[in-house]
């Protein structure tokens, strides 16, 4: 991927601040953004700081979403926020399938497609994430589990699924590891989504931006977006520094 142009997938570069973070970090932040023309920024605080945090981007190119969401727009869900409420700040993504949700809070296939379509049903962007646990690479079924999560989700509808919309790859035991996956594992992985997309009709394979999130840092960034089906990052650990994430922005120019 080199400096975007019309056409071309424009870069992604996604923070997921998890439970992490608090008001001191969303000014401190928005204050030392380099804003890249160049790629799309999104950030997924803690529901607590979306409201300000949208607000104070309000004006600007950048994004803002929910880590997580509830599958109805209201009622009796103690403790749960909607997609509805969500687009009501006037923040514009949601993450869905994340694997900390669905391994410690038992977010079932089936819950993660009501929750993404409960996301698309308010307006707003669902990026759906995806991943292999360890188990699942080392007896080689990696891609299986991969495609049974998009499976799911994809049967869930009756049309192109990912038409405007982003999918993360994430195997499980690259995230907060410091073990990313080596570009090569990456790319493949990335290439059989975009050819399941493809294959099945569910999005426009090739305008889908297919971003690559566990243990993404500067150092390892400008190796993994050189490859061709990696249209940017969904960052954790790293994007609660500033500097950090700016330089993986800058990454995206390379
Ligand atoms: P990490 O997390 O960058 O800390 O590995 C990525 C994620 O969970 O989205």
């Amino acid at each position: 991927m080199s400096v975007w142009c019309q056409g071309m997938r424009k870069p992604i570069v996604a923070a997921n601040w998890k439970m992490n973070g608090s008001l001191e970090l969303c000014e401190h932040f928005t204050g030392n953004l380099v804003r890249p023309d160049y790629a799309d920024v999104w950030i997924f605080p803690t529901a607590l700081h979306l409201g300000s945090l949208t607000d104070s981007l309000r004006d600007t190119e950048i994004a803002t979403g929910a880590q997580n969401v509830w599958c109805e727009p209201n009622g009796a869900y103690t403790g749960e926020i909607s997609a509805t409420m969500v687009a009501t700040l006037g923040a514009q993504l949601a993450l869905v399938g994340h694997s900390e949700r669905r391994a410690s809070f038992g977010d079932s296939d089936e819950v993660v497609a009501k929750k993404f379509k409960s996301i698309t049903d308010a307006g707003l962007k669902p990026v759906l994430c995806v991943g292999e646990t360890l188990e699942e690479r080392e007896s080689g079924l990696a891609f299986e589990a991969v495609e049974r999560q998009l499976n799911v989700v994809e049967e869930a509808w009756d049309r192109p699924v990912y038409l405007h919309e982003a999918i993360a790859y994430e195997p499980v035991w690259a995230i907060g590891t410091g073990k990313a996956a080596t570009a090569e594992i990456a790319q493949e992985m990335h290439a059989l989504i975009r050819n399941h997309v493809d294959g099945n009709g569910s999005g426009e394979s090739q305008a889908l931006r297919i971003l690559y999130g566990g243990s993404v840092k500067a150092v390892n960034a400008p190796e993994l977006i050189a490859q061709e089906d990696i249209d940017g990052f969904l960052v954790g650990g790293a994007s609660l520094d500033v500097n950090e994430f700016n330089q993986i922005c800058e990454a995206m120019k390379s």
